[in-house]
């Protein structure tokens, strides 16, 4: 008769208890889910549920009422702190079971709950961040039973949360016996994989972040997450400063063999920039710097190296030794002079070969072709490409030489993505004459409006993803042969086509500052860049044994704004249902974030890292007779029968 059975949603798992057992406390019991820092204390709010049926009571009530009408102390104090509880969510904690009873323990209260990884598909990952906050309460020192501080905090760890074995940071031992003083022997620790003190703060205190970063050569992007939901409280970027010892990858690396301690300095200038970000990242969310309590990174394998102060000079020539292919793990942030607190740790996730680095890793983790049957191509363009096929079955990577011509470099009127840009470019294939939109316009160029619209500030250049545009559009106006020869006898018929010393080129936009045009030699780089990616490609599709894939996914800037068809006009990309051509956004900062949210992803990670099979696109003789062929729109022989559907 004083027993009560209580089932838990949506697990289903139930049992029996005592009347006046706390729900959190039959959870426990029964391995149900809940979250908690504090114990049960009513102070952290990670315990809520919803009371679907039954009879509860609250502490401190002797003579049970029937029901739970009024909000227990506890949870009217926790109110008054955090503002109210949502409607019918009750703090576990300090709720009693009274008679039989139906709770419901929401997503949000479970620790290791699903997060999806990608927006647009149903994969996803459970939360199991690496580091846990855990707030006890810890027996005042006796003389007559003598035990040191930290003997007695760890008692009370393993009493309560069943932490046993933990190992010790000598800053926590610096700072444990202040804190358990200033915190009237309560304290809150943050424990790193279950098994090392990295922090101690007095009282209670629930503010655990991490940092995810993604270093590229050009901009440095980070996002400032919080531990125990997962949710991005912050992101920024910037430019890369290493800019200043060179614009490309190989021009650094060159800095570096003419100057002694060049790569230190490098190494300090990326990270006083991670500094800047972490310190405009922690202002805009509000959070501390010592509650980023941990920090991850991914990059080329030379910004990789870099971040870690490791020198890059290998990765400048063949035969392009890394100096580790495994992941980088628990380096301690002040070993970093990372601007966070100082025992967070910092895992770097593996680069996969001298070329593919830890960038290309997130985007495998945060992509996942290695957990299904479809047949997945992964392309990330930058100056270099980095290319990634297989499926669960098979994983092959590689890395090939486009140049920088798709981000608008070497382009005669090509700028950087920014405001003024023309973006989209169509083609009258009966007039010749364009239409273009420009980044930060809304109207087509031949709107009424277009001008006054631009007269602020004006029409700059053209970026990657324009080009790409241009060029196709010209291919399918038959102002550019196959072979990508602009047709000099169109002149007699357009005054867009002009003579440009011996060759031809096409006027896009002419106005009173300046002429943007494209010139044959703007087509021969684009025609390079694009036979690269594309016999990239097609050498992975070789060594898999295939000639056609399911899926492309196009990371970063460039598979953000490019249109897909266009890219398929050209031959960037092999034939592939259009509807199965997307961005994949910043893949290989998701996975950093993947790989700060979850412990498990990272074994994954570096366990798949070790099964790609690499490329070399260098030493590979079938790679030159691949690119011969795909410098033809859009390629000597290879069909792309989506294009004609
Ligand atoms: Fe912390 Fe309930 S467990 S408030």
């Amino acid at each position: 008769a004083h027993e009560a059975l209580v089932v838990f949603t949506p697990s289903g798992r139930r049992g029996r208890f005592p009347v006046g057992t706390p729900v959190l406390e039959a959870a426990r019991a029964l391995g149900v889910d809940i979250d908690s820092v504090c114990g049960g204390r009513g102070l952290c709010g990670r315990c809520q549920v919803d009371l679907c049926e039954g009879r509860f009571a609250k502490h401190g009530v002797s003579s049970w009422p029937d029901h739970l009408s009024a909000k227990s102390d506890t949870e009217q104090a926790w109110e008054k702190r955090r503002g109210p509880l949502r409607d019918g969510r009750r703090l576990s904690c300090s709720t009693l079971l009274l008679g039989d009873a139906v709770i419901d323990v929401p997503p949000a209260s479970q620790v290791h709950r699903q997060i999806v990884r990608k927006r647009a598909e149903v994969l996803d990952i459970a939360l199991d961040p690496i580091v846990r906050l855990y707030y006890v309460e810890v027996q005042e020192p006796d003389m007559h039973v003598p035990a040191s501080d930290m003997r007695r905090l760890k008692e009370a760890l393993a009493h309560e949360w069943r932490l046993t074995g933990l190992e010790t940071d000598i800053r926590v031992v610096q700072q444990l016996q202040q804190a358990l003083r200033r915190g009237g022997w309560g304290v809150t620790v943050a424990v790193h994989d279950d098994r090392r003190l990295i922090a101690v703060w007095p009282g209670f205190q629930a503010q655990a972040y991490g940092l995810a970063v993604d270093v590229g050569s050009t901009t440095i992007a980070a996002h400032l997450c919080h531990l125990q939901t997962g949710e991005v409280v912050a992101s920024t970027g910037r430019m890369n400063p290493q800019i200043r010892y060179g614009e490309d990858l190989m021009s650094r690396v060159s800095y570096i063999m003419m100057h002694p301690s060049g790569d230190q300095a490098m190494t300090r200038s990326v990270r006083d920039a991670l500094n800047e970000l972490t310190v405009e990242l922690a202002t805009e969310a509000d959070v501390p710097l010592d509650a980023i309590l941990e920090a991850t990174f991914v990059g080329n394998p030379i910004m990789q190296s870099l971040v870690f102060g490791i020198n890059p000079v290998e990765l400048g020539g063949a035969p392009f030794a890394l100096a580790t292919d495994e992941a980088i793990d628990g380096l301690w942030a002040t070993e970093m002079d990372l601007a966070i607190h100082p025992n967070a740790r910092v895992y770097g996730l593996p680069c996969i070969a001298g070329h593919v680095g830890a960038d290309t890793a997130g985007m495998i983790l945060s992509e996942s072709p290695y957990l299904g049957e479809e047949l997945m191509l992964l392309v990330d363009v930058g100056t270099n490409a980095e290319i990634v096929l297989g499926n669960r079955h098979r994983l092959l990577a590689c890395s090939s030489p486009t140049g920088p011509a798709f981000e608008g470099a070497q382009i005669s009127g090509g700028q950087r993505a920014a405001a003024g840009a023309i973006e989209r470019v169509r083609i009258d294939p009966l007039t010749l004459e364009p239409r273009f939109k420009v980044i930060g316009g809304e109207l087509w160029s031949d709107e009424p409006g277009f001008d006054a619209a631009m007269a602020s500030h004006g029409i700059t250049g053209i970026c990657g993803s324009g080009i790409i545009e241009v060029v196709a559009e010209m291919y399918l106006a038959g102002v550019i042969t196959r072979d990508g020869i602009v047709q000099g006898g169109l002149a007699a018929r357009s005054e867009r086509i002009v003579a440009d010393g011996r060759t031809f080129a096409y006027v896009l936009h002419r106005d009173a500052t300046r002429t943007i045009a494209i010139t044959q030699a703007d087509i021969r780089a684009i025609q390079l860049a694009k036979a690269a990616l594309y016999a990239g490609i097609r050498l992975l599709m070789e060594h898999f044994g295939t000639d056609r894939v399911d899926r492309i996914r196009l990371a970063g800037a460039f598979g953000a704004h490019i249109d897909v068809k266009y890219a398929m006009t050209l031959g960037l990309i092999p034939d592939c249902d259009l509807a199965h051509v997307t961005s994949a956004g910043n893949a290989a900062g998701t996975g950093a974030r993947i790989a700060l949210l979850s412990r498990k992803a990272r074994r994954e990670i570096e366990e798949v890292v070790r099964r790609v099979e690499k490329v070399e696109t260098a030493t590979e003789p079938r790679f030159q007779e691949h690119f011969v062929a795909a410098m033809a729109i859009p390629h000597r022989h290879d069909p792309f029968p989506q294009l004609s559907a």
